[in-house]
């Protein structure tokens, strides 16, 4: 028998296990369970999309290997959306290169810059391959905590002189997920003189820039592009979680790196997600419903929680909502309460997408997080019954 990696083996365990086999089991026992846990848009990709793919797998019928940094049209319409969102003109010969998806990018971008023993600061709560592709990479991964105290902000002067010497890349991820908050520009200032100060690479994903309620986020690529880099993603802007597109966007030098990674890694992103995604990316009124009805989503869920007499804070983008529970009570203990069979919803205990700090603190211990991807009518039904049955 051969071994498994110890790369493997040290894995923690799914951490969803426990909340999974309760909703399992409520589903087989005929309760009719509204799944608010991952973060997977139900509602069909829009037509037009869908139908950009079938025309293009067509206009290609003798398929070869598509380009490894996305074919010159992707990048330009990449381009072009860019500067009308941002402000922002790249270059996209060398500023640009396709993604399949960003969690691929976002896993494999340590490959780039990370020897063993560098560390890698990341935000938590957090999108668990930041982490992950870290240590795949033999990085270390030093955990900095999102606290209601600072808005969800990093505080830079927490992290020590040792650390920061260290360090190669810092992670961002504005609008945050799950905590729902944008970053302002002062923040980002401050972000990129501590990086540069620090001469580390400042990474930020972007994957939920397209989902917001108030004022548009921006990119720090307005502020600077030496030792930026940026995650954009089609998966959330365009209901696309399942076609695997994205790009990477930022100073030249770091994308030459990354696509020296990605072409001993993947063979590129296939030409008809490129084709769907520059269909995507020139419209904006797809984007603009998905938001109407994550608002709507959002509202509806908060006005239940205001009502029991929870702390409710309006996320100001993604589709998540990060709620804080009562005082004393574990977030796995409220999960659970939740998944009584006369309410029947699934959220994700705030403490198991959080990872314990070097002081000791889950972040998200006295949180959990609400996907807001079931439909409206779902949406409502959740809200009555956590109304008329959750005692807290
Ligand atoms: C914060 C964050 N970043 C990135 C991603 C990756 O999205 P994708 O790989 O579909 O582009 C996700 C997906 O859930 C996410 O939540």
């Amino acid at each position: 028998m051969v071994n498994i990696s110890k790369r493997i083996t040290n894995l923690p365990p799914y951490p969803f296990a426990e909340i999974e086999r309760i909703s399992r089991e409520l589903k087989a026992s005929g309760v009719d369970v509204i799944d608010f846990g991952v973060g997977d848009p139900i509602d069909p990709t829009p037509e037009f999309i869908r139908e950009s793919v079938k025309v293009s797998v067509d206009a290609q019928a003798a398929s070869g290997y598509p380009s490894y940094i996305g074919s010159k049209k992707f990048r330009e319409a990449i381009g072009d959306w860019f500067e009308k969102r941002f402000g922002v003109k790249l270059d996209a010969e060398t500023e640009i290169t396709s993604s399949i998806g960003s969690k691929e990018a976002i896993f494999n971008f340590p490959l780039a810059y990370i020897d063993a023993g560098d560390v890698v600061l990341i935000p938590t709560p957090g999108y668990p391959p930041y982490a992950r592709g870290c240590q795949f990479a033999g990085g270390e991964a030093y955990f900095l905590p999102l606290l209601a105290e600072n808005n969800f902000l990093i505080d830079f002067k927490k992290i020590t002189a040792d650390i920061a010497q260290k360090a190669k890349i810092l992670w961002l991820n504005y609008p945050n997920s799950p905590t729902g908050v944008n970053a302002a520009d002062d923040f980002y200032l401050e972000a990129i003189n501590w990086c540069e100060a620090n001469n580390v690479i400042l990474a930020s994903d972007l994957a939920y820039s397209e989902i917001y309620f108030g004022e548009k986020p921006k990119s720090i690529l307005e502020f600077a592009r030496k030792g930026v880099v940026e995650f954009h993603s089609l998966s959330k802007r365009s209901r696309m979680t399942g076609y695997r597109v994205g790009f990477v966007a930022g100073d030249a030098e770091i994308i030459a790196a990354f696509r020296k990674v990605k072409t001993n890694i993947d063979s590129g992103t296939p030409a008809f997600l490129q084709d769907a995604a520059i269909a995507a990316l020139t419209d904006e009124s797809h984007v603009e419903e998905a938001r109407k009805e994550y608002g709507e989503k959002r509202d509806i869920l908060l006005a239940a929680f205001a009502s029991l007499g929870l702390e409710v804070k309006q996320p100001e983008s993604t589709f998540y909502i990060w709620q804080k529970i009562p005082a004393g009570m574990r977030s796995e203990e409220f999960a659970k309460k939740l998944l009584a069979p006369e309410i029947g919803v699934v959220a994700t205990p705030g403490s198991l997408i959080s990872d314990t700090t070097h002081d000791g603190i889950n972040p998200g211990e006295g949180y959990v997080r609400f996907a807001l991807v079931p439909t409206v009518a779902k949406v409502k039904e959740a809200a009555e019954r956590i109304k008329k049955h959750l005692k807290i």
